[in-house]
């Protein structure tokens, strides 16, 4: 979405000059734009149900984030009244319902943000919305729940979800509140509070995440390009931010309960997390995919922290758990990538990952670098935060040798032996067992092979069924206190005819594939995880995928 005056000239980093706004051969010359990615979440994935949905007269374009949850109970008095819907989606009731509104509203500079205020506060749900008016030109938004971004450039002002998206533009922004609304028309941009209408005076951040971090710098994709990053970003950890996980661990130890949260590879990360404090801390914590922790939340109470993970710091099920454990006392400490965002915001303590921006709809840096900071806060709570630095840089280095030419073509080569299969097995024990079902989402998620992760123990309970000669299998078989008993239960699988993808210092005569990685001792957890990344990666490649967007899934999880 977004405003620009016309024909100005703007240079980002190692581009040619080009002039906003000019014509380009996709898109017709104008000062004033608006457009959206959505995967549908009412009706299928057609054109009729893709955004901007228009009113009936044509006059209103909108796109739409989140979820109208009483899109009904509006949709229906809308249809009486004789507006026209062309698609099954929650998001045209809202256009509708603006135009609506518009024809009750006296015309004027406001009008477009009145309406769309006065059809704001009928819906409900966590939405954020944006209305182009193409006969005055104006650009309205307005939000509660979903991100929205004010971005304040020399050429203009433009609004999106995520503020990487304008860094090419701008580092100056607005981080929209909830209930808040904005009108930018010609050069004014303006702010309101979306529930009675009176403006206020927008607060303007400067981020520190620069445009060039956000181009591909050579590399052919955006998940190369962060894979490649992690020892830079390791190291950055080690050297200066552990002092984050200092202040986290003193939050840590004098705290009566502690939870950690997540979802998806950030819920991986919390339960490397648990592993990680138990053995070097000897501190327990209580580790809950955030998806489920409105079922357990009490148990939370007064004076327990919980600790967010989240990448985007966006993701709603990961802010809606942390504001109800808020609710009931709790202290909040987030870690998370995405500076400003809504997790950062409202957390007690903020631990930046520092992994500046990450692309590729996967997770790779951020999640080492979660395990960095878990790795560094578990020795801060025995005195050793040094120690913890320490085994960073060394996982830094080790990583750097893996991603170098020979190891990353023995990975290749692995995915040539492997891209045909359907199915995937995956097993570690201990802080091996989360790595595994990293591992298989890493693989599942771009290759859209199905890959499962197991605890080693759990093999003998019934997923030894599955394996058939020829089944592929990877062992995460660190040189720790786990190794013989899985390298037991890699035999089993070897006895049924399965094929063995070992991932250890040593070689072993029942692997059929071997990937070598130093022996790190706790920080073996983050060297695990890029020799995974790379497999999912070629295995994406041969399977013709695009590594960086695949199919179904977003960056960020703002709807349930
Ligand atoms: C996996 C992946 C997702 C995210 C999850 C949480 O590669 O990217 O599983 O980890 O959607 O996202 P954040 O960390 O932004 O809360």
């Amino acid at each position: 979405m977004g405003h620009r005056r016309r024909s100005r000239t703007t240079r980002a980093r190692g581009q040619e000059d080009r002039k906003i706004g000019e014509a380009t051969p996709e898109l017709p010359a104008s000062g004033i734009g608006l457009g959206h990615t959505r995967w549908a979440t009412h009706g299928g994935v057609t054109t009729h149900n893709a955004h901007p949905h228009l009113d009936c007269s044509g006059r209103l374009a909108l796109v739409h984030n989140g979820i109208v949850s009483n899109y009904r109970e509006l949709r229906e008095p809308l249809v009486r009244s004789g507006h026209r819907f062309l698609s099954e989606t929650d998001t045209e009731v809202v256009v509708h319902l603006i135009e609506e509104c518009l024809a009750q509203t006296p015309a004027g500079a406001e009008q477009l943000v009145t309406a769309t205020m006065t059809a704001f506060r009928r819906l409900e749900g966590l939405n954020a919305i944006a209305v182009l008016d193409v006969h005055s030109g104006q650009l309205t938004a307005a939000k509660s729940g979903s991100p929205l971004v004010l971005g304040w450039s020399d050429h203009g002002r433009m609004l999106a979800s995520d503020y990487s998206a304008l860094l090419e533009h701008t580092r100056r922004v607005t981080f929209v509140e909830d209930r808040q609304a904005v009108l930018l028309a010609g050069e004014t941009c303006r702010v309101f509070d979306a529930d009675t209408g009176r403006e206020l005076t927008p607060r303007i951040t400067e981020v520190e995440w620069e445009a060039a971090a956000t181009e591909l710098s050579g590399y052919p994709d955006y998940m190369t390009k962060e894979i490649h990053e992690q020892p830079a970003v390791l190291r950055r950890l080690a050297a200066g931010w552990g002092g984050h996980a200092r202040q986290l661990a003193a939050m840590l130890a004098d705290a009566p309960d502690v939870f950690v949260i997540g979802c998806g590879s950030a819920w991986h990360a919390a339960l490397a997390a648990q592993y990680l404090l138990a053995r070097i801390a000897g501190r327990r914590v209580t580790v809950v995919s955030a998806s489920e922790f409105p079922y357990l939340r009490d148990f939370v109470t007064e004076g327990a922290v919980v600790v967010a993970l989240s990448q985007s710091g966006e993701t709603i099920d990961v802010i809606e758990a942390a504001r109800a454990a808020r609710d009931r006392g709790a202290r909040i400490a987030a870690m998370v990538n995405v500076e400003g965002s809504t997790l950062w915001r409202l957390a007690d303590l903020t631990v930046p990952l520092g992994a500046g921006p990450e692309r590729c709809v996967l997770a790779t840096k951020s999640f080492t670098a979660k395990l960095a900071i878990w790795l560094m806060t578990a020795h801060a709570l025995i005195g050793r935060a040094e120690a913890g630095a320490t085994l960073v840089r060394d996982a830094a280095d080790e990583i750097e040798r893996l991603l170098a030419g020979g190891p990353r073509d023995a990975i290749r080569q692995i995915a040539e032996a492997l891209y045909r299969h359907e199915h995937l097995f995956v097993i570690g024990r201990g802080p091996g067992y989360p790595l595994a079902l990293e591992a298989a989402l890493k693989v599942k998620e771009v290759s859209y092979i199905h890959a499962e992760g197991f605890a080693g123990g759990d093999l003998k309970h019934g997923v030894i069924a599955l394996i058939a000669p020829g089944s592929p299998c990877l062992v995460l078989a660190p040189r720790d206190e786990t190794y013989d008993d899985i390298m037991s239960g890699a035999m089993q699988v070897k006895a049924r005819g399965g094929m063995l993808i070992g991932m250890s210092p040593e070689p072993h005569e029942a692997f059929d594939y071997h990937i070598p990685v130093a022996d790190l001792g706790p920080a073996a957890a983050i060297v695990n995880a890029p020799p995974a990344q790379i497999l999912g990666y070629y295995l994406a490649l041969l399977r013709g995928h695009d590594p960086d967007k695949p199919r179904n899934l977003a960056k960020s999880v703002t709807v349930k």
